[in-house]
């Protein structure tokens, strides 16, 4: 199994990465932790805890942690609704959030773990950033960091950047100049994994209450003319993206994924700030020009995906819940 240190801004996708993670036998939830992004702190503790209630999931620390961005005002999103997690009345959870702030909590659970952990980063990584500076003790007991963030091609946020990765530029910059082992999930797999309408239909008639939690999330975004449409080689696909769930998919079957190892770095000023620039040129090893100071991160990146395998391994492990 695979012990896991999720840190989420639920956020709808992020809801749906929490229910597959408390879900996947082979995924061990140490604890959560949680910072502004799609939505603000407040509102990211409160979905998270309705969401662990509605998995059913047994008593797993969840802490708060970065109300902003290092540098920047906090920008969330209004693609989640206003609470963040597409309005749907979830009731209020009598779970109570570890007292800890998040990179302690981070950096305690890290500390007892008896194995390395995954830290699975499904937001702006502020929290991550403040705990490699705080505590650089850390690196060790880290196995990776997956992060979902950044994109090969594209982005969504603005024409170049990535949500996430826009969201809190330096955060991701100080990560990946960390040195601990990272592993890129973005918008080129992102953006394919779907959940066809017919299949979101089925979950909802399921009958077990994280079904229809994630039958509604899927369908939130149907109706969501802004949602990125995805695509498959027939064309467009009309369904609901599993988002975030698709970095802990990465997590357990990483076979399914196209991974390449290629020098990163993170634009920090001008129209492309929140770029993630994937050096794609040469091999590793070879004389290359970075451009700018210092040198690229080099680190895995996930460039194409089994779409339909990840979305029958999302459809199964949810189907565990009740
Ligand atoms: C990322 O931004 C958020 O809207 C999603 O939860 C995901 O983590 C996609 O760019
Ligand atoms: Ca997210």
């Amino acid at each position: 199994t695979h012990p896991v240190l999720l840190d989420v801004d639920t956020g709808i996708d992020d809801a749906m990465a929490i229910l597959f993670a408390v879900a996947h036998p082979d995924i061990e939830v140490l604890a959560i932790t949680c910072v502004a992004g799609n939505t603000s702190l407040e509102n990211v503790v409160a979905n998270t805890l309705k969401v662990l209630d509605i998995a059913d999931a047994p008593a797993i620390p969840v802490a708060a942690g970065s109300r902003r961005p290092l540098i920047e005002p906090a920008r969330s999103s209004h693609v989640h609704g206003v609470d963040g997690l597409g309005d749907l009345g979830l009731p209020v959870s009598e779970r109570t959030p570890d007292p800890r702030h998040a990179i302690d909590l981070m950096r305690d659970t890290l500390l007892a773990a008896t194995e390395p952990v995954t830290i699975v980063a499904l937001a702006p990584q502020t929290n991550i950033a403040l705990l490699l500076r705080q505590y650089p003790d850390v690196v060790p007991h880290i196995a990776r960091i997956l992060f979902m963030g950044g994109s090969a091609s594209g982005g969504n946020a603005t024409p170049v950047a990535e949500f996430n990765v826009w969201h809190d530029p330096e955060a991701a910059a100080i990560v990946l100049d960390s040195g601990a082992p990272a592993f890129m999930y973005g918008l080129d797999v992102f953006n394919q994994v779907v959940i066809a309408e017919s299949d979101a239909d089925a979950l909802a008639a399921s009958g077990t209450a994280s079904g229809r939690l994630t039958a509604a999330l899927l369908h939130s975004q149907m109706a969501d003319p802004e949602e990125e449409q995805a695509t498959d080689a027939a064309g467009p696909v009309y369904g609901g993206h599993i988002g975030d769930a698709g970095a802990l998919c990465a997590l357990v079957d990483p076979e399914a994924l196209r991974i390449g190892r290629h020098p990163v770095r993170i634009e920090l000023a001008g129209v492309g700030r929140g770029q993630t620039i994937v050096d794609r040129r040469r091999r590793v090893g070879e004389d290359v020009h970075h451009g700018g100071g210092g040198e690229a991160a080099v680190i895995d990146v996930a460039l194409d995906v089994d779409a339909a395998r990840y979305a029958r391994l999302f459809l199964d492990t949810i189907a565990r819940l009740p």
